[in-house]
């Protein structure tokens, strides 16, 4: 969703700067343009060199400054940017921007822009707390700025507490997030599921299988990309929280299906991609199962189906997760679970599945007709799920 984006980064001078050059990469490495504005400050911490290997593109450094590369009207950056980001933004850039003040490139473009603007601060924690950094910040939170909260953990100047400069994954979330508010699912809330259930033997022991959430988190994501307010119900991943997600974590299938139930109100579409257990254990042991000669036999009962169970004015979504029939099993189920769409999941196919990062798979409609895409990065996968969702809620899809 970057591709093509005219991303402005205004590089503020604290010793966060060095990291802003691995943020500038990966919006470059996701098809974005970057044009960078470094302030007199970020100046005395990395020269403009480093941006400028990085994305091919002369840095402003001096709004006076006349030669042919840098021939540029004070405020031709703030007409051309999809989106600025000041990342780290300094106490004193907050603070210059929360008044109003120009008086360089950097703050000249901000405010002359009719663009979203996401400010990803980050300053010793003392600073962060201090009274005039929080009006500053409420101020700018009110005019419509986006913060991103800094992180807590361990400071240049050797303390601990809030003012980190956030991780690179964490502020590009927040900027397709701010670019995608609009877009076609906005006005929408989409509740998924991800991730494999486990259903407890004993304290120790659980019965799950290999899902590892990566076609559910890729659905959330795409989903809060493209507008929607989303709702994630997940099992026990490893992948990392996206932001701007509502996270809800669970273990068993029974606790999905009170989230889900509890989610769905309110909701326009429930999308389940997750793997949940089909069968639990009967009688969960209290203590630990004691290892003894001869076999050990469990009784297992169903667990609920959350996805045929669960009533309400929304449009549903499945996967289908097969290794045989694949087309007239996913049919059945779309029958049988009163779907409005299936995810027909080829499970036996390489790159496709569980675990991996690709997906193939088949979508299927009410009306029966197979849509068979490629092999894909489960992220276009969702995008193609997601333009299936607009399209049955009748508005067109923007990808
Ligand atoms: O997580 P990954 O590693 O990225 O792998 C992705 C995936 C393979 C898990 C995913 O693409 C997928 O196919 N998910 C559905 C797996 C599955 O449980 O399929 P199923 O055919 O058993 O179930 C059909 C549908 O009913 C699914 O939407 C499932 O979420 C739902 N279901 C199943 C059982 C149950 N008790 N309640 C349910 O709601």
């Amino acid at each position: 969703m970057l591709t093509g984006k005219t991303i402005v980064l205004g590089v503020t001078g604290g010793i966060a700067v060095y990291k802003a050059a691995d943020l500038a990469s990966k919006l470059i490495q996701a098809g974005a343009k970057v044009r960078v504005i470094m302030t007199k400050n970020a100046l005395e911490f990395v020269t403009p060199l480093t941006f400028e290997a990085i994305t091919s593109n002369s840095v402003i450094t001096d709004m006076f400054k006349t030669d042919a590369e840098h021939r540029i009207n004070h405020i031709a950056l703030s007409e051309i940017a999809d989106i600025v980001v000041i990342a780290p933004a300094t106490a004193n850039v907050m603070a210059k921007i929360a008044m109003g003040m120009a008086d360089d490139m950097l703050t000249t473009t901000v405010l002359a822009t009719d663009s979203p603007v996401v400010i990803a601060p980050a300053m010793h924690t003392a600073m962060w707390e201090n009274p005039v950094t929080r009006d500053n910040t409420a101020k700018l939170v009110k005019r419509g700025f986006h913060i991103v909260e800094p992180a807590i953990g361990r400071l240049a100047s050797g303390g601990y507490g809030p003012g980190r400069f956030p991780d690179t994954e964490v502020i590009v979330g927040h900027i397709k997030m701010v670019l995608g508010q609009n877009s076609d699912l906005a006005g929408k809330r989409i509740v998924v599921t991800a991730g494999g259930t486990q259903e407890p033997i004993d304290p120790v022991r659980i019965i799950s299988n290999r899902s590892s959430g990566k076609m559910g988190y890729a659905l959330a994501e795409a989903a809060r990309d493209r507008g929607a307010e989303v709702i994630l119900i997940t099992a026990p991943t490893a992948l990392s929280k996206p932001v701007g997600i509502r996270i809800i974590t669970v273990e068993t299938a029974v606790q999905m299906k009170t989230e889900v139930e509890n989610a769905v109100a309110n909701s326009q579409a429930l999308i389940m991609a997750a793997a949940v257990a089909d069968y639990q254990v009967a009688e969960v042991a209290s203590a630990k199962i004691k290892k003894e000669s001869g076999e050990l036999s469990l009784k297992l009962m169903h667990t609920p189906d959350i996805l045929a169970e669960v009533k309400g004015n929304f449009l549903k979504i499945g996967f289908a997760a097969e290794s045989q029939d694949l087309i007239s099993n996913a049919r059945i189920k779309v029958e049988k679970k009163r779907l409005d769409l299936i995810v027909a999941n080829d499970i036996t196919e390489e790159h496709s599945g569980f675990g991996s990062d690709t997906n193939k798979v088949v979508l299927i409609g009410q009306d029966g007709m197979p849509e068979s895409l490629p092999v894909m990065s489960k992220r276009e996968v969702a995008d193609r799920i997601l333009d299936r969702v607009c399209r049955l809620m009748n508005v067109q899809p923007k990808t």
